[in-house]
């Protein structure tokens, strides 16, 4: 047999998302974590800018999520989501309920982020057609968005890579403009300029006719493409624009959730209630996959009230949907959340990671930067290709000891709430240091 440490990846292995062939050339692997630092094969530590993927707010190597899930899968490993349940399903919808804006009651557990998108986009027209608008299939998301990768996500999402292999067949989506405006520059929090934008809502609208829009989606900060503030009063113009065309909005906060922006959902930090919210990531602090989606209880009522008795509400779910080791580790993330103040405590130190990541205004190669709560963007100057500065950026961090997602040129850092002041310098001077050696 082949010594697993002397095996490239692709060898068999197909890296999502990476070149694979620039990637089994210089492969970058981890191989443990504790704490916010990750280890190299070769014991080198690598200081976690990004949780992870947004996942691990909480830092590394809770050993608290590690033994629920491990007593969970010994009591009881695994019980059909269908016909079928378990306590753990309805204590984990319980607490994420509690954290969530009033009337958002309902949760349906999926997988990832994806499944999350996707489940909302079938709901919404589910809903619709209960009530006879069977017309509403259309779906309103925006420029620079990403919205996973399932056909629906796809359809949705606003970056071209991410559809241009795979053709139009997808379901019907119409974009706004996106709210990264020049104007906006190096504005720490929401940018006094583009609410206005909003209503490029409104001009969708009157080319496509509300009666045929299902629902309006978008992430109320845009993250994959390098945290897109939203303008001061934007969202709130989005929400009043469909109430006043009876639209349902979604938010996905597959990224901003779980107090990433300082409260537990970017909805109550920006004062907007949707219809939807959509969540992943950090619902297991990246323990276990799992994603939810959390309705509106009138939604839910509606779909209740139209269906025959015995009868199937919502013809979908999967295999894994309320997983109990999923359950499991939701739970005990969401009592690290509660019992160390996390949410409170990144409200706290977001002053402080702000502050030091906009000192690298000044660098020659940063065309921008951007931030809100513990989320961070900058522009990197471009060299040659789109997405060339973004690709070498991230692989010299990875060689100087620093862990970020790069999309395009913009890189993404989000720190995780546990995160003390001198790893924030440490993560800020390894960053300004690469940036200038570009
Ligand atoms: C806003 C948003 N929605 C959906 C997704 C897709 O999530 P997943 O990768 O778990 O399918 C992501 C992933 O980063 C995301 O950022």
């Amino acid at each position: 047999m082949d010594n697993p440490s002397t095996l490239l990846p692709s060898d068999n292995f197909w890296v999502p998302f990476t070149s694979n062939r620039d990637f089994n050339e210089d492969p970058r692997i981890f191989v443990s974590a504790e704490g916010v630092y990750f280890k190299t094969p070769e014991g080198k530590s690598i200081l976690d800018g990004c949780s992870g993927l947004y996942t691990t707010p909480a830092g590394h190597g809770r050993r608290e999520i590690a033994n629920a899930v491990y007593k969970q899968l010994v009591e009881l490993d695994f019980s059909s989501s269908f016909q079928r349940s378990h306590p753990k399903a309805f204590e984990a919808s319980t607490k994420i309920a509690k954290l969530l804006p009033q009337g958002l009651d309902k949760i349906f557990f999926v997988n990832s982020g994806s499944e999350a998108v996707d489940t909302a986009m079938k709901l919404c027209l589910a809903y619709h057609r209960a009530q006879g608008q069977s017309s509403r299939s259309l779906f309103v998301s925006r420029e620079r968005a990403y919205h996973g990768v399932g056909f629906g996500g796809v359809a949705l999402s606003g970056m071209v890579n991410n559809r241009r292999a795979f053709g139009l067949n997808l379901p019907a989506a119409v974009h706004m403009r996106h709210t990264h405006i020049a104007e906006n520059r190096f504005t720490i929090g929401e940018g006094e300029h583009g609410a206005d934008l909003a209503d490029d809502l409104l001009r969708l609208i009157q080319n496509y006719g509300a009666e045929n829009v299902a629902g309006v989606i978008v992430e109320p900060i845009a993250g994959s493409t390098g945290t897109l503030v939203p303008p001061k009063g934007y969202l709130k113009r989005l929400r009043k624009i469909c109430d006043e065309h009876n639209l349902l909005l979604i938010f996905d906060e597959v990224i901003t959730g779980f107090g990433r922006t300082g409260k537990a959902f970017a909805a109550q930090s920006f004062d907007v209630t949707p219809d939807m919210i959509l969540m992943a990531k950090a619902i297991t602090n990246g323990a276990q996959p799992m994603a939810a989606v959390a309705v509106k209880q009138t939604i839910f009522d509606i779909m209740m009230e139209t269906t025959p008795d015995n009868s199937i509400e919502f013809f979908h779910g999967y295999t894994w949907s309320a997983h109990p080791a999923a359950c499991a580790a939701c739970i005990a993330t969401l009592d690290i959340y509660e019992n160390e103040r996390l949410f409170e405590r990144a409200a706290q130190t977001s002053a402080y990671f702000l502050e030091s990541l906009f000192s690298l205004k000044g660098n020659p190669n940063i065309t921008d930067i951007r931030g809100y709560g513990m989320m961070g963007g900058i522009d990197v100057l471009p060299m040659g290709n789109p997405g060339k500065a973004g690709h070498k950026l991230q692989k010299k961090l990875f060689d100087n000891g620093l862990h970020l997602k790069t999309t395009g040129d913009a890189a993404v850092i989000a720190p995780a709430f546990v995160m003390e002041k001198t790893q924030i310098d440490q993560m800020i001077e390894t960053l300004d240091r690469t940036l200038r050696a570009m």
